[in-house]
């Protein structure tokens, strides 16, 4: 049986630099589906937060002339903390591994796998990437070329590896490759998208060899319980954060209220140390195991993987210094599939921003306000009697609803806004239909229950449900809209508003106070190279 909380995580990323538009996909993502889930009043607990130790990040200090410590202290406060205002993520834990809850955690989980018998003292002869933090097998290495030429380099990520012998202790991963084949048949969804699970069923089918995790040549880590001439690699030491930030080994009742996560939204790059490893270090000490990984693509930029060593490497508050944090939002949720690769562009920002943002959602939601200032002085009035075309419009916002919750469960944000954007079209189309502006210069039309209040007031109605649906990806707007239609009074706040509940027809009271919102999404002139 599930823990009572909806457990979302993200990777904890590497403090080497600083953010780019990847890190901030997967985090904006990731808080996309919680923001939602906390509309369908689950209880939710959302974690982020940063992977301080191991080599890549101890050389990137010291080439810096500055102790990893220092290192890691500046840039998590002035790079990756601020990331999350910049696009507005709501999340309710930020853990770094240098903290003494992940420490005195980390060491517990070792601890209990020691006494499980599922750890081994022995020798490491081999390749590893720095790049990656990953140990590489012989059959993966290759002659580097061009700017690599003398090196040898990983043939999985492109990677330098460098030779290593050490004394190191080793997790027993090799007991675990039928319980885990077992594990990916009884539950499908585990691993997803099917091409993630696809490919790591056929991983650990090849056979899995026990793992070196720790070592024994550089001490930025946490040392091994008993050993304290190791520290542990940095990836097991990484994955543990999802539970020392819940209190592993500190408060068993919060532990267990939350584990195991619901979804590890990760990048595909990394599934295999989520849907491989870690549950198999959580087999091997007796803990549940996570409901599902979820393994997105690559962000491409001009048709290649984005990544601050090609040097295409975006700052997430390039985009939002322009387009806002909004727009940053819901473009990368709506314009990528989220599981496969996609490409990005300034362009397509700009063009998706003017034309769903300004033109399709924005300028719905002016004129609407507007024409209830006009024609009923900024009060909504009453409907009326309800035409075919009303009756269309409650039909597909019920519909829409319905999708939109089925795709943010099937972890498809992009499907979940196709269908919010139904509502934007039925509007405008029914607008454009009714002409209200036509209908306010006959007479006999207008007052209270008359055609001309049964327009409006339906399209008022829309655009609650719109705040409502949008919310968990545009707060900001959203909340803007939801001043607007002065909801608050009679409905409450916004981020109560319940999913399962928006579609029901007629919440907004007539007498609701409307007033015209500043743009939404105001048009940007100035192209940006
Ligand atoms: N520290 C490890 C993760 C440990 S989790 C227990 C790590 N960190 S990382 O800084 O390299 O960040 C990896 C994550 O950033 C990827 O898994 C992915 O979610 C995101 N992305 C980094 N570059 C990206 C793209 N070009 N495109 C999309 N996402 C990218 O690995």
């Amino acid at each position: 049986m599930s823990a009572e909380t909806f457990f979302v995580t993200t990777p904890i990323y590497y403090v080497n630099d600083a953010p780019h538009i990847g890190h901030g996909y997967t985090t904006v993502m990731g808080d996309i589906i919680t923001r939602w889930h906390r509309q369908r009043g689950e209880d939710v607990w959302y974690l982020t937060g940063t992977d301080e130790h191991g080599q890549k990040v101890l050389r990137k200090a010291e080439a810096n002339g500055v102790s990893p410590q220092e290192w890691v202290d500046k840039l998590v406060e002035d790079e990756w903390k601020p990331l999350l205002e910049t696009i507005d993520v709501a999340n309710d834990d930020f853990i770094r591994t240098t903290e003494q809850r992940h420490l005195d955690g980390s060491k517990a989980f070792w601890q209990d796998l020691q006494d499980r018998g599922a750890v081994y003292q022995g020798s490491f002869s081999g390749w590893y990437s720095v790049g990656s933090e990953e140990f590489v097998g012989d059959d993966d290495v290759a002659d580097g070329e061009g700017d690599d030429e003398g090196f040898k380099v990983s043939t999985l990520d492109g990677s330098r590896v460098e030779h290593m012998t050490e004394e190191n202790y080793f997790f027993r991963l090799s007991d675990y490759q039928q319980q885990l084949l077992d594990f990916y048949e009884a539950n499908p969804t585990f691993i997803q998208p099917e091409s993630a699970r696809n490919e790591v069923i056929s991983f650990v089918s090849r056979g899995l060899r026990d793992l070196s995790i720790s070592r024994s040549t550089f001490d930025w880590g946490i040392g091994v319980p008993w050993d304290d001439k190791h520290v542990m690699y940095v990836w097991v030491e990484a994955l543990l954060n999802y539970v020392t930030a819940i209190g592993y080994g500190a408060d068993q009742e919060r532990f267990e209220k939350i584990w195991p996560a619901d979804i590890h939204i990760v990048g595909k790059d990394i599934a295999r140390f989520h849907a491989v490893i870690w549950p198999a270090m959580l087999m091997a000490a007796g803990q549940p195991v996570p409901h599902q990984v979820f393994a997105h693509g690559w962000l491409l930029v001009g048709g290649q993987k984005m990544s601050k060593s090609k040097a295409n490497g975006i700052r997430p508050d390039e985009i939002v210094d322009t387009f806002g944090s909004d727009a940053y939002r819901y473009y990368f949720a709506r314009a990528l599939t989220f599981g496969s690769d996609g490409s990005i562009s300034w362009e397509d920002i700009s063009a998706r921003y003017h034309a769903e943002l300004a033109n399709g959602f924005g300028n719905l939601a002016s004129r609407v306000a507007a024409m209830i200032g006009k024609y009923f002085d900024g009060t909504l009035p009453a409907a009326g009697d309800l035409t075919d075309a009303e009756l269309t419009v409650i039909d597909t916002v019920a519909e829409a609803v319905r999708d939109a919750d089925a795709a943010i469960e099937a972890v498809a944000p992009q499907d979940a806004l196709a269908a919010i954007w139904r509502i934007v079209d039925e509007l405008n189309g029914y607008i454009t239909d009714q002409a209200p502006w036509k209908v306010a210069k006959d007479e006999s039309q207008g007052g209270e229950g008359g055609r001309l209040a049964t327009i409006l007031h339906t399209a008022a109605e829309g655009l609650r449900v719109l705040a409502v649906l949008l919310n968990p990806v545009m707060p900001k707007a959203s909340a803007v809209l939801w001043d607007s239609l002065g909801a608050e009074p009679a409905l409450g706040v916004l981020a109560d508003q319940r999913i399962d509940a928006v579609a029901a027809w007629g919440q907004l009271p007539a007498g609701t106070v409307v007033t015209k919102p500043a743009s939404l999404f105001p048009r940007i002139e100035t192209a940006a190279e």
